[in-house]
């Protein structure tokens, strides 16, 4: 199966190690960096969602109009809006960018940022209203007759959308979180499974929950598997190694300086979601795991989101993506510490690699599988 590389499609040029120098939605720059993957052989880019940063479905539609390859992840929390008008918006974004949108659900795994916009429910009624959410986004996308839904969080009578998406019978849904209510929430409805980067154990111990959860569901199909890390890569191994001390310590640096990094809890209070205490303990348990995994960045952090790093020359990074190509993952996501410049260096360096690599592993599996038919036939 061929692979696909996510980017990050952040709106300024701010990271853990660097505040932003301008706006929080920078235009120009919003559009340079989106761009600088369009060119270097990235698939897709993430507009993520924050209760106080810019409108994602608004930046991604500006990105999709000057842009004619790249797709569009729009990371959406459901809390925000009536399942009716989001449907019509994701379809509509569908039709701004001829088919390039996939839909990435958020459920919230905070309670405090949550409550920033009025949303009370506990993380596991979100997830149950989240499944209820992404049916409705489905019926509606699917469904040319009006229809009621009387639902647990929704009801709503006599609606038909007018506008209907490119892509047929309707875009993807992808889908993150580690708690048991996540995997029965996406593993009931997700096309994509996403994962932050852990050691590749840990992992397949997820995979394994997410194909279970589908099974669970009745599905004969399962989620296509999304995982994530922050690339640090230099041309030798001890430069890559320094840059990833330097990216720490500037970290560590901002923070005492009482800056926030995150944007979130900012690493000192123990975080309510699933995936970043499991990152918290995994950075408890050693700083480097397999080939080049490494956890200082995910425990300065406080298991802040995508925050494990791979660590070495782009071949070294490039071996440690395959090593989870072959656990089942075919989507990776990746970001570094200076948006612009690291998306550039990874599209040109790991890129490549790992998609020359993964059609020699596909080509192999293929003649294998010849081979077996012509014994069984023969
Ligand atoms: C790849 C990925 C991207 C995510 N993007 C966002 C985001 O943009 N905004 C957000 O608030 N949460 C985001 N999340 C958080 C999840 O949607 C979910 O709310 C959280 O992980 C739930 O925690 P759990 O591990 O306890 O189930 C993301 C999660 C993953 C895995």
């Amino acid at each position: 199966m061929p692979v696909e590389f996510l980017g990050i499609a952040a709106t300024n040029d701010g990271s853990e190690t660097t505040p932003r120098s301008g706006a929080s939605f920078d235009k120009e720059y919003t559009l340079r960096l989106a761009r600088a993957h369009e060119d270097h052989g990235w698939d897709r880019v993430l507009f993520a969602y924050g209760s106080g940063s810019p409108d994602p479905a608004q930046a991604a539609a500006y990105v999709a109009s000057r842009l004619d390859r790249l797709q569009i992840l729009l990371a959406h929390r459901p809390n925000v809006s009536c399942p009716t008008f989001a449907a019509k918006t994701f379809a509509t974004l569908d039709r701004i960018s001829d088919g390039r949108l996939t839909v990435h659900f958020i459920t919230g795994g905070n309670d405090h940022e949550q409550r920033r916009e009025g949303d009370t429910l506990t993380k596991d009624e979100r997830y149950a209203r989240t499944r209820e959410y992404i049916r409705i986004v489905k019926k509606i996308w699917t469904t040319r007759e009006p229809f009621d839904h009387e639902g647990e969080y929704y009801r709503f009578h006599d609606f038909v959308s007018d506008v209907f998406p490119v892509q047929q019978p309707r875009p993807n849904v992808s889908f993150g979180g580690s708690s048991p209510a996540a995997y029965a929430a996406g593993g009931a409805e997700a096309d994509i499974y996403c994962l932050w980067g852990e050691p590749l154990a840990k992992t397949a111990e997820q995979i394994e929950a997410v194909k279970a959860a589908a099974k669970a569901a009745g599905r004969t199909d399962v989620p296509r598997i999304q995982v994530a890390f922050r690339p640090i890569i230099a041309p030798t191994e001890e430069l890559a190694w320094e840059k990833a001390h330097r990216t720490v310590d500037a970290i560590k640096a901002r923070k005492a300086r009482g800056e926030s990094v995150t944007g979130r809890h900012n690493g000192r209070a123990r975080p309510e979601n699933t995936g970043s205490q499991r990152l918290i303990a995994i950075a408890e348990a050693g700083e480097r795991h397999d080939r080049a995994l490494w956890t200082p960045t995910a425990a300065v952090t406080g298991g802040a989101g995508n925050s494990n790093a791979l660590v070495g020359t782009p071949e070294t990074v490039a071996q440690a993506l395959l090593d989870y190509y072959d656990l089942g993952v075919d989507i990776f996501s990746a970001r570094g510490y200076d948006l612009l410049d690291d998306a550039i260096d990874f599209g040109r360096y790991v890129i490549p690699i790992v998609r020359e690599e993964v059609a020699k592993r596909d080509a192999e599996r293929a003649a294998r599988g010849t081979r077996n038919l012509a014994a069984v036939n023969g």
